[in-house]
């Protein structure tokens, strides 16, 4: 055996067990199953046309240089003009910086707050590569269980209880994955009144604006410049593989990020910074008002379906593609359940332990990132293993 070294925090960081579900689902499909994928967190929608005519218009000129490291300046004033329209707030641009998806922003800001011996604070459940970006530097974490009783999301009074001298940021996520449920403005303004009484800084994941279904969104940006916001074209506007996202970074910390920027990445994509530029043009809205819709459609459809077949779901989603079920009335081991799900019903949907460790064995999410037809028929199938269990 090989005595070469690998780190510590090679082994701290663990697989997603949907990625070996979605690997499982795939080698199914190759032997000529039918898989009802419930278990993919992104949409299922192309990239509308016009980003992507945008984006084959800047790689045909051939300018597909580095841009700055923080990103085209032209797309920061777009989404300067973004936090205007939306939120009524005024971003600078030269705050605003582009990286590859909110996975660069999430790494650029902690890399600001995070150090060894250092912890954060999150919710549990939670997105689970929150945790891993602390430990990759080497960071600490205190995951809060929260339920329905909080709306699945951390208050002022749990980031108050759990805070010792060692913390330093806690991450928050409206709408969360995976729960789809939104943080109210009323009781942010309460967190963060605790987090900078403490001298410590939010980190806001809002990945999932503008796939909110019936209430306003709001953005940390109208209650505080003092929060790193972590967003991205991902979702909503259908660019997950593109790679490009943003963070709007609080003015103390932007030598810092603008330094990371240029050592760890360069710079977010070229082609996919001038794709995003069409993100916000009436013809893009049209289309994604349109998906957005659908998505409410198919949760409408889908959440009644699964609270019928046993699944208990106390809060219900407001935002994301998710709903995150309690499945304790039909199993008290969902990593069994979904295992078996997939390989006797054909349906994948992913288990509560990628989320944390909260109740995980009696958690299942399902994403509604599939049709109506796909998910009638998941719901179909599921039925039917459900009564023959
Ligand atoms: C809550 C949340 N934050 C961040 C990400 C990362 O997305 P990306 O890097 O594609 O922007 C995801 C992806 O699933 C997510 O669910």
């Amino acid at each position: 055996m090989s005595k070469s070294p690998i780190t510590k925090r090679a082994s701290q960081i663990h697989p997603f067990h949907v990625m070996r579900l979605l690997a499982r689902a795939r080698a199914l499909e190759a032997m000529g199953r039918d898989i009802v994928h419930m278990e993919v967190g992104e949409p299922d929608f192309k990239t509308p046309q016009p980003i992507i005519d945008a984006g084959i218009a800047a790689v045909s000129t051939g300018n597909v240089h580095y841009t700055a490291a923080t990103g085209l300046m032209a797309l920061k004033e777009k989404l300067s003009a973004h936090y205007q329209v939306t939120y009524g707030v005024s971003v600078n641009p030269n705050q605003i910086v582009i990286t590859p998806g909110s996975s660069g922003a999430l790494l650029l800001s902690l890399a600001c707050l995070v150090e060894p011996g250092k912890k954060v604070l999150l919710a549990d459940p939670g997105y689970p590569c929150n945790r891993n970006f602390s430990y990759f530097l080497d960071g600490e974490v205190k995951a809060i269980a929260v339920d329905a009783s909080t709306n699945y999301q951390l208050t002022a009074e749990l980031i108050e209880s759990n805070w010792d001298e060692n913390t330093v940021a806690v991450i928050l996520a409206s709408p969360s994955n995976p729960t789809g449920t939104l943080i109210d403005s009323t009781l942010l303004q309460g967190m963060i009144d605790v987090v900078e009484n403490k001298n410590g800084v939010i980190v806001m994941d809002e990945i999932y604006h503008g796939l909110v279904y019936q209430q306003q969104t709001h953005s940390i940006l109208e209650f505080t410049q003092n929060a790193f916001v972590v967003n991205s074209f991902s979702k909503y506007y259908g660019m997950t593989g593109w790679r490009v996202g943003w963070c709007v970074v609080p003015e103390r910390y932007l030598t810092a990020v603008d330094n990371f920027a240029q050592n760890i990445f360069l710079a977010a994509p070229t082609p996919a910074q001038h794709a995003a530029l069409a993100a916000f043009s009436d013809e893009t809205n049209l289309i994604l008002e349109q998906r957005r819709k659908e998505f409410k459609k198919r949760r409408d459809y889908l959440l009644p379906k699964i609270q019928a077949l046993g699944f208990n779901v106390s809060s219900e989603p407001q935002g994301a593609f998710y709903i995150y079920a309690d499945s304790s009335n039909i199993t008290d081991d969902s990593e069994h359940f979904t295992e078996h799900l997939l390989e006797q019903a054909g349906v994948a949907i992913t288990p509560g332990m990628d989320f944390g460790t909260n109740r995980a064995k009696q958690h299942v999410r399902f994403a509604y990132t599939t049709s109506m037809e796909r998910l009638a028929e998941g719901i179909k199938r599921i039925k039917k293993y459900i009564d023959g269990m």
